[in-house]
């Protein structure tokens, strides 16, 4: 073969092996995440079930403003709606050494001691959504729920004209927005007429609020509201009425307002309103970039929240106004 010959094989080669390099793609399970050397501060995050809506949410939220920040790695944790297991996992984040940790806690009691002991060991924490018992932790990040229960009550009495049967199907009791959500609205009705004719603990979940429904329905032949802590529950009264055949009879409220659960339901007329809960999951990442950056937060960051109606719906609904 003449040199020149050789040459020109060689180059060929040469360019066709650079290019197939080059097409070849990134192995799959690396494709979009950050370089390892990349990645400076671990933040572990407990979530209390991963059952509803409004929690897978959250941790989409979260994921979402992580994913804005190749510095950082969130590792999450479902607690399966179970105090004793989020307790441990709080432990494990404390002996992995977390540079941070997030926690939207399933009661106060329970899950004071183990992320007060993270505190105390100098692992920022930022408490989501429910609280927790006493200061002992960096941040709290919620919207107010005493605010929307007041809220919620005052919208009613408006639109009962003051008076009428309510049911009240209450959020767990042992977490803090059940408690606020109660008294909130017992505060908001006060001076009016509404009578609570039946209240009961339906723990945030639609099935045991469907449940509880029923025997309200068979107790009562004249109610004209529920007021649910949440949209899952005024959801399952719904269901419970529809199956009674009285739900145009009733009208159901409830709080969360997710896009694609409680806004869908007011627009479907199964909900009159739904007050609006965020979950809070970006601004718990853009607090724990400042803290971890070195940075001064406050202890409490307030949301602020909508209502959403047949009225305002189309519009966005509508802010909740200073009270
Ligand atoms: C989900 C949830 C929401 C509610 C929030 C209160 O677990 O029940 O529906 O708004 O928790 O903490």
């Amino acid at each position: 073969m003449k040199t020149s010959f050789k040459l020109a094989l060689l180059g060929v080669l040469a360019f066709s092996l650079l290019s197939a390099c080059k097409k070849s793609p990134q192995p799959p399970a690396d494709r979009g995440r950050p370089e390892a050397s990349a990645v400076r501060w671990t933040i572990g995050m407990s979530q209390c079930n991963l059952g509803e809506p409004w929690r897978v949410q959250m941790n989409l939220d979260i994921e979402k403003a992580a994913g804005e920040h190749p510095e950082i790695k969130v590792i999450f944790k479902d607690a399966q709606n179970d105090s004793l297991k989020q307790r441990s996992q709080i432990e494990e984040f404390i002996n992995a050494g977390v540079d941070l940790i997030i926690v939207s806690p399933k009661e106060a009691a329970p899950l004071t001691p183990p992320i007060a002991a993270a505190y105390q060991k100098g692992i920022p924490v930022i408490v989501l959504d429910r609280r927790v018992l006493g200061d002992q932790y960096t941040c709290f990040i919620g919207a107010d729920n005493k605010r929307i229960g007041r809220a919620a009550g005052k919208w009613i009495v408006e639109k009962l004209g003051g008076k009428g049967n309510v049911v009240e199907l209450k959020g767990l009791m042992t977490s803090t927005p059940g408690q606020d959500r109660n008294s909130g609205f017992r505060e908001g009705i006060r001076g009016s007429d509404i009578q609570i004719i039946f209240e009961a603990d339906m723990k945030w979940l639609e099935p045991a609020a469907r449940q509880e429904m029923e025997s309200a329905l068979a107790r009562f032949q004249k109610i004209d509201l529920v007021y649910a802590h949440n949209d899952p529950g005024a959801h399952g009264a719904y269901l419970a009425a529809r199956a009674a055949g009285r739900e145009k009879d009733i009208l159901f409220v409830g709080i969360d307002a997710l896009p694609h659960e409680g806004q869908v339901y007011v627009k479907q007329g199964v909900l009159a309103a739904s007050f609006e809960y965020p979950t809070g999951g970006r601004e718990a990442i853009e607090t724990a970039m400042k803290i971890l950056n070195g940075g001064k937060v406050d202890k409490e960051i307030t949301l602020s929240s909508r209502v959403f109606t047949a009225e305002n719906i189309d519009r966005g609904g509508d802010w909740l106004g200073e009270d």
